[in-house]
């Protein structure tokens, strides 16, 4: 493709780049190369293969709103309105927060356990339950969340990705009906409120605080579904399998022991940190 008025591949990603660069955005080069593959409709690696090829001016303009929403430090998952996760694509947006690679890690213990019925609590997009129910063809799946704009979204991603029969979302911090599962799995909030003033723009400027923050240790929301578990509280899983922050794993452990479950294990994800508490009822 001959260059046009709009300037050439390499031009367009390198004038993105030092912008980015300027406004503080951590990976400058990846998130130039992915949005402009979006406005482009070109991979990005036949991008990198042809920087003298010209931009289109309708490309172009997209590229430039792309570029302008990702300055202002917005993440890339919502400039394009999609993520993967595992085997699935999820729309997102800013009603849930953007699912994260080290939560992929519930969902291979859920492949480890084998259960034929799941309750995901904190659901977001949908990520952990839906991707359960891809990868788990014989599970039901039973999805819930305190905020109902996260469930309108996951409700999008459950019919975009034709999961509705096995896969049900119930707003809530827990299902009216059924209240037995073989497993419980949970990403909820575990960051601490004094920590959230520290964090990346990315998140306190764009995602929901409510699906991060969970009191003065972040445990509040893992406390109060534990305490469901636990005897009297009318929920029942025969396992459980809880995403943590690096330095909570003794403390989960010990409030999962607490709700009557043996056999707890403090689970490292691929970076080597604490990432998920394991208990079984033995
Ligand atoms: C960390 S996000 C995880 C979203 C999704 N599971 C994922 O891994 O990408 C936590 C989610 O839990 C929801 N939430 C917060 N407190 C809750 C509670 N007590 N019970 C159920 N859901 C809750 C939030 O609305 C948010 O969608």
């Amino acid at each position: 493709m001959a260059a046009t008025a709009a300037g050439t591949v390499a031009e367009a990603l390198g004038s993105a780049v030092d912008a980015f660069r300027a406004a503080g955005v951590e990976a400058p080069r990846l998130d130039a190369e992915v949005l402009l593959a979006e406005a482009t409709g070109r991979d990005r690696a036949m991008l990198l293969a042809s920087p003298e090829d010209g931009v289109d001016a309708v490309a172009a303009r997209a590229f430039g709103a792309m570029v302008r929403r990702r300055l202002r430090r917005e993440p890339v998952a919502y400039v394009l309105g999609r993520r993967g996760f595992r085997r699935i694509d999820l729309r997102c947006d800013a009603r849930a927060l953007i699912p994260r690679p080290e939560t992929e890690l519930l969902v291979d213990i859920a492949l480890e356990l084998g259960p034929e019925s799941v309750l995901d609590v904190g659901t977001g997009t949908g990520a952990i339950a839906l991707a359960i129910a891809d990868e788990m063809p014989g599970c039901t799946v039973t999805a819930v969340d305190t905020s109902a704009q996260a469930l309108s979204l996951a409700g999008e991603n459950v019919v975009a990705l034709g999961l509705a029969e096995r896969v049900t979302l119930e707003l809530g911090p827990v299902p009216s009906s059924p209240r037995e599962f073989d497993l419980l799995v949970a990403n909820l909030p575990y960051v601490r409120d004094d920590e959230w003033a520290g964090l990346a723009p990315e998140i306190t400027k764009f995602e929901p605080r409510e699906a991060l923050t969970s009191g003065p240790d972040g445990l509040d929301a893992i406390r109060g579904l534990l305490v469901r578990l636990g005897p009297g509280g009318g929920l029942s899983a025969g396992a459980v399998a809880l995403e943590i922050g690096s330095e909570q794993g003794e403390a989960v452990a010990e409030l999962v022991r607490a709700a009557g479950y043996g056999d707890v294990e403090v689970r490292k994800d691929l970076a080597g940190l604490d990432r998920a508490v394991i208990g079984r009822i033995v």
